[in-house]
């Protein structure tokens, strides 16, 4: 990239910054990607464990990272802004918002009314969480609109800059044949889940007033559910591609608050208020199962899975297809699985496919399921890059086909709500103990479908 570029980087000591933007900088920086930034702003209260990152770094890139002490919420603070922009000339501005969600609509108003001051080409990205629930995502993109066009917003999902996710799209629309098979008459159920094994790793004052549907499902899981519905668009651009996923958003069935109960389960893990330090009532388990109604997939259960201190860190997607008709091995006492393709995409980065064979003892023999896999790293000979690194570098290059549009980002919100609302006052959290799959009532819940929970 020829084009001058400086980041200000509100948040700028806080653990993101300095576990993923500084390092991922640096790397585009000495590989020349970014060979022409011109100085990274480090904006925060104090200046925490900066001091300490940068002693890691390169000294040519750490040279470039100005810390200034600054509070989001004073509108004098940002003077500095204001001046350092001056400076840097027809310099690309990026904004990036690092911060905890209740603080983006400070920054959005007080640097936006200041960038409107300057000629410089601008952009403006914000992490997720964006917003606490559908009203608040509205506000927030009333105000992204009033200093920003949508082609200067960028709404992060980082599991959008995570490759084995991108490749779901690459899978099912580059090869012929998926399309036929890719609907409610081959497809029983798809399963996507994201199970870790942390808890709350210091973060418990952000975490207790979002929990597991709002940092996880909200965003992520619904990103993974539009990459596996969606119809393949018209042609592979940022506009097509996401138009398509809006269309899957606006299908998904809604329900009420009274039919919460039928469509979600929640838990809590049983250390969770003695790590937090105070009650809570905040899921640190979900699981919701959607509908889409369309031609392709009507009927055709999705059930979105996540939650903290679980057994293994699990992050999947898997189609598990009809079983097959008919008395093929019944009379043995075996129905053979369904088969079932899989994309992996931690701890490993898989695609797998779960068949069927015949053992060596023959045809009188129950079948066994076997796999046809690709390990996406041993195949390529190399690791795939960060999420931060991908998304980085689109941001620079102004390709916004791995962030969330407006659109998007509402319905999605619009999904959960109903959720949210239930929930919200309801004391009755079910527990879970550390190290299990999550409360019963999680395997309950899809066992009442006649269905089970599919991992690799
Ligand atoms: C973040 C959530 O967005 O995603 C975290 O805030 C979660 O709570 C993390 O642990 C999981 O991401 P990854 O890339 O580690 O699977």
């Amino acid at each position: 990239m020829n084009k001058k570029v400086a980041f200000f980087i509100f948040g700028g000591t806080g653990d993101l910054a300095r576990r993923k933007l500084y390092p991922v900088l640096e790397k585009l920086y000495k590989e020349g990607f970014l060979k022409n930034l011109v100085s990274v702003y480090a904006l925060s209260r104090d200046e925490g464990k900066l001091e300490e990152a940068l002693s890691s770094m390169d000294p040519e890139f750490a040279r470039l990272i100005k810390f200034y002490p600054f509070d989001v919420t004073k509108k004098e603070d940002y003077k500095i802004v204001d001046e350092e922009v001056k400076k840097l000339g027809g310099t690309e501005i990026i904004l990036y918002l690092a911060l905890p969600p209740h603080l983006f609509e400070h920054a959005i108003v007080n640097a936006g009314a200041v960038l409107r001051r300057h000629p410089n080409p601008r952009k403006i990205v914000i992490e997720k969480p964006f917003g606490f629930d559908l009203e608040s995502a509205k506000r927030l993109n009333f105000q992204l609109k009033r200093y920003f066009t949508e082609s200067e917003i960028y709404r992060i999902d980082h599991f959008l800059g995570k490759v084995p996710i991108q490749n779901i799209l690459s899978v099912r629309f580059s090869n012929y044949i998926f399309e036929g098979i890719w609907n409610k008459n081959f497809i029983d159920n798809i399963q996507i889940s994201a199970t870790e094994t942390l808890g709350l790793e210091g973060r418990g004052s952000y975490y207790d007033r979002v929990g597991a549907l709002r940092d996880m499902v909200q965003n992520h899981l619904l990103q993974i559910l539009c990459f596996l519905a969606m119809d393949p668009p018209a042609v592979m651009s940022a506009e097509r591609i996401r138009d398509e996923k809006v269309k899957i958003l606006a299908s998904i069935r809604r329900f009420s608050e009274e039919e919460v109960d039928k469509f979600a389960v929640r838990g809590q893990y049983s250390d969770y208020i003695y790590e937090l330090g105070r009650d809570s009532n905040t899921e640190t388990f979900a699981v919701l199962k959607l509908y889409i109604e369309n031609f392709r997939w009507e009927g055709v259960p999705f059930y979105l899975r996540t939650g903290k201190k679980l057994k293994e860190k699990k992050t999947q997607a898997v189609i598990v297809f009809k079983e097959i008709p008919g008395n093929f091995g019944k009379l043995l006492g075996c129905v053979p699985e369904p088969n079932k393709l899989i994309f992996e995409i931690a701890p490993s980065t898989r695609v797998v496919f779960r068949f069927q064979m015949m053992p060596p003892t023959g045809l009188l023999a129950c079948t066994v399921e076997s796999s046809m896999e690709v390990d996406l790293a041993r195949h390529f000979g190399t690791e795939p890059p960060e999420a931060y690194e991908t998304l980085l570098k689109d941001i620079v290059e102004g390709d916004q086909t791995l962030f969330i549009r407006e659109d998007e980002s509402e319905l999605a919100w619009e999904i959960v709500q109903p959720v949210i609302n239930r929930w919200k006052d309801d004391p009755e959290v079910p527990l879970y103990k550390p190290g299990t799959w999550g409360p019963k009532e999680a395997n309950e819940f899809i066992e009442r479908d006649g269905r089970r929970w599919v991992l690799l």
